[in-house]
């Protein structure tokens, strides 16, 4: 039985998670992540981070419980832990908000096929509508 599950949540960047910092927090997502068959995409901006992880419902909660006690951010807030049928994101992804343009910048290796879902995810075109969209634009938001 699928125990498929989202787990949502935002925090804020702490002023000395500089640029280098976040380079090594990607290179643990890359390692780590797919390994685990965790999927999602990990946003930041200046200030902030969205993270929307999903995967095994064990897994994407015991990498939850380590990421929240990461010195690099405070303030974390869960927004959701749900069961999901499918995954919405079809790879383990990494990127910012680029402010000029208003869309994502990835930094991760992405194939244009996973580009184009990701866009259509964040526009909101997408007819089947998940509540982490939801999410995902407040970030932008706040960016
Ligand atoms: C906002 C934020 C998100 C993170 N997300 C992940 C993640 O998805 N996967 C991961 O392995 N580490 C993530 N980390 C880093 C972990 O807290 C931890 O440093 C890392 O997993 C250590 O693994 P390593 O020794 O293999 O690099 C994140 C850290 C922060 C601050």
């Amino acid at each position: 039985m699928s125990n498929l599950y989202k787990l949502v949540y935002t925090s804020s960047r702490r002023p000395d998670c500089g640029e280098a910092e976040v380079e090594k927090i990607l290179a643990s997502c890359r390692v780590n992540n797919p390994k685990k068959n965790i999927t999602g995409i990990l946003l930041h901006s200046k200030h902030r981070f969205l993270q929307y992880l999903e995967g095994d419902k064990d897994e994407i909660m015991r990498l939850f419980s380590y990421v929240k006690k990461d010195s690099r951010h405070g303030g974390v807030n869960l927004r959701y832990y749900s069961p999901i049928k499918e995954r919405v994101f079809p790879s383990w992804q990494m990127g910012y908000k680029d402010l000029n343009k208003n869309s994502l910048v990835f930094q991760t290796t992405i194939s244009e096929k996973d580009q184009a879902i990701f866009e259509k995810l964040i526009q909101d075109e997408d007819q089947n509508e998940v509540e982490g969209i939801r999410v995902l634009k407040l970030f932008f938001e706040m960016a």
